[in-house]
């Protein structure tokens, strides 16, 4: 009789947090054996009791933990400011200490929005933050607290998530597609559009690769490759909705300046992603490639 060989730290699950949200909802979809996730939804473990939390991360062996939990709406948190820092800076401090009470490896989502904007070039993983809202500060802070309390983290920043899940660009530009006969789309604000499920498998090579030898604990950057404007963005979602058959509207191209929202944004939100070549030997494909997909899974349901 033949037996499978069972790697005792694999065969452990993940505790994953945010297990609802876009990240959250692609790491659920990769779960299966050697990628066992257990996502309990906030009624389990809510983020804002970090006794919850530190009960939750000592109920059993993790493999890890994965926090892609967070408080993500950017011009809200500059009124829900105190929510904003519970679950962003508080939750991964409690999750650090926590995890690393436990020995096992935090792997933290963070942002391009630590950063203000106003580097000419993609940010590097050693720039100084410099968050100009809420969201960014919040952010910036959950980082420090996960690199003070435990040695085992890897912070993966990401930017302008998109997936068939939850609420985001795509989504929101095929509605107003259906709706509208015109769209403005800021052009001055550039930044690398990210597929969740791009990210989710990553997440998952990563993992496996902290778990070897001299393990590249710190922080990474983790997006899609290439660069491209709000607008470029839009330009590519009507462009497929069009070529589909879909009604489009017509697309302009405006400044942030005729845009005003609550929380400043920053201009420049490009990430270098050279670390995550050289550290874990990935590079995700082009932006327009994953966008794609996105699109064409968007497309083929009935409602959105
Ligand atoms: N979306 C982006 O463009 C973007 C860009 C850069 C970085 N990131 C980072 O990537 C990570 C994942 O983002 P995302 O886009 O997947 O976020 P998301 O779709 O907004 O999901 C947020 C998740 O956090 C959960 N959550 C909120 N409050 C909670 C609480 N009190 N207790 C337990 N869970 C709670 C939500 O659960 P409920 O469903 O119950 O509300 C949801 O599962 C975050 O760290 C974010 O900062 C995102």
């Amino acid at each position: 009789m033949s037996s499978v060989a069972r790697n005792p730290e694999t065969d452990l699950p993940i505790l994953l947090t945010g297990g609802t949200g876009q990240v959250g909802a692609a790491l659920r979809r990769l779960s299966c054996p050697g990628f066992e996730v257990y996502a309990p939804e906030r009624e389990t473990l809510d983020l804002r009791d970090y006794e919850n939390i530190a009960t939750m991360v000592a109920s059993r062996p993790w493999r890890a933990v994965i926090n892609s939990g967070a408080y993500t709406a950017v011009d809200r948190a500059e009124t829900e400011t105190e929510l904003a820092w519970t679950l962003n800076a508080g939750a991964p401090a409690a999750l650090a200490e926590a995890t690393a009470r436990a020995d096992i490896p935090l792997i933290h989502l963070s942002t391009d929005f630590v950063f203000p904007g106003t580097k000419s070039q993609p940010y590097l993983e050693t720039d100084p933050v410099g968050p100009v809202g809420v969201y960014g500060a919040s952010k910036a802070a959950g980082e420090m607290a996960v690199q003070a309390k435990n040695p085992k983290h890897l912070i993966l920043r990401t930017a302008w998530v998109v997936s068939p899940d939850g609420s985001n660009f795509i989504k929101t530009m095929l509605r107003l597609a259906d709706t509208r006969d015109e769209v403005a789309v800021v052009n001055d604000q550039i930044g690398c559009p990210t597929s969740a499920d791009d990210l989710a498998a990553a997440v998952r090579l990563i993992l496996a690769r902290l778990e070897g030898e001299q393990p590249a604990f710190g922080i990474c950057h983790l997006v899609n490759s290439g660069e491209a404007s709000w607008h470029d963005l839009a330009r590519a979602v009507f462009d497929q909705a069009g070529a589909a058959g879909r009604k489009v509207p017509r697309l302009t191209a405006i400044p942030t300046s005729q845009y005003p929202t609550p929380a400043r944004r920053p201009a420049n939100s490009r990430l270098d992603t050279a670390k995550l070549t050289r550290e874990f030997g990935l590079r995700l494909r082009p932006w327009q490639e994953a966008v794609r997909d996105v699109v064409t899974t968007l497309l083929a349901q009935p409602t959105r």
